[in-house]
């Protein structure tokens, strides 16, 4: 048990697939210090991810210092490119990753949860998902749609989880996303417009610090994680890595 006590805390991670990213190492901290823990999956990822789980191919990381195995309280389908399912076009709608989901919004997801919990169903909401369709290209050889899907998903996506689940949070609620260096120097490798959401990011969480501070009484902060080497099955380590670059629908 770590010597942070979140007993009673509700917790979601947006941005869990699998047991090799940041979101699921935190999840599990989060299980560690009490917390119960809901994630949010990425509708092509959550088949593989539901029988990874079924299967037990995780349960050596799932595994607790309790003994216990790490059980996620829910797992929502959740494509934060997405504020409200209308948002969504129509060949992703009847995608046959994501017909069967429901509504896979940051809308729809904040609805499951009050459903699920009732009115005041959060405390912490960690944002740790990213994706950068042209992250291998120069920023100089990038498509303004790349770039612009990089920041949306990878920085707008945390405007719309705060907008959408801050007012679901109880009192001295935490917001808490993941930068990367590449925000502020330049990295070659770190392409496709994702150093400009990180950028974006940053700026973000202070503005939006000020904003839901006020507003709220929660707090956001960003941490800036190293690079690391998350995807499932593990490859060599790249660095720098950009988190997700996956962008597979179909
Ligand atoms: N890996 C690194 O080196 C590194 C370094 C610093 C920061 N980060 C950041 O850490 C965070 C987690 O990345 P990671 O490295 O653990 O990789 P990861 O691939 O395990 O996590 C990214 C997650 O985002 C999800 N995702 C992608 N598009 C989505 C969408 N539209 N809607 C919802 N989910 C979506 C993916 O399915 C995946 O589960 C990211 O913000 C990443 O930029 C990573």
């Amino acid at each position: 048990m770590l010597k942070i006590d979140l007993t009673g805390k509700r917790a979601l991670v947006a941005g869990v697939a699998d047991d090799a990213g940041f979101g699921f190492a935190i999840a599990k901290s989060l299980a560690e210090a009490g917390a119960s823990v809901s994630v949010g999956t990425w509708p092509p990822a959550l088949n593989i991810f539901m029988n990874l789980l079924d299967r037990g191919k995780m349960d050596e990381s799932r595994m607790l210092s309790s003994g216990q195995l790490l059980q996620f309280e829910k797992v929502y389908p959740l494509d934060a490119a997405y504020d409200t399912l209308a948002d969504a076009p129509e060949d992703i709608r009847t995608n046959k990753r994501y017909k069967d989901t429901g509504d896979f919004s940051i809308e729809g997801m904040a609805a499951r949860f009050v459903a699920d919990f009732g009115d005041k169903p959060l405390d912490i909401v960690v944002h740790s998902l990213a994706n950068g369709p042209e992250v291998k290209k120069p920023l100089l050889d990038t498509s303004r749609a790349g770039y612009l899907t990089a920041v949306s998903v990878s920085a707008y996506s945390l405007i719309g989880l705060a907008a959408k689940l801050a007012p679901l949070m109880r009192d001295h609620g935490a917001f808490l996303s993941l930068t990367y260096m590449a925000s502020e120097r330049a990295i070659p490798g770190y392409g496709g417009g994702m150093s400009s959401a990180k950028a974006a990011l940053e700026s973000d969480t202070r503005v939006l610090a000020y904003e839901i501070g006020r507003r709220y009484g929660h707090r956001v902060n960003t941490i800036s994680a190293g690079p690391y080497a998350s995807r499932r099955p593990p490859g060599p380590v790249r660095s720098p890595s950009p988190g997700s670059c996956r962008s597979r629908r179909s």
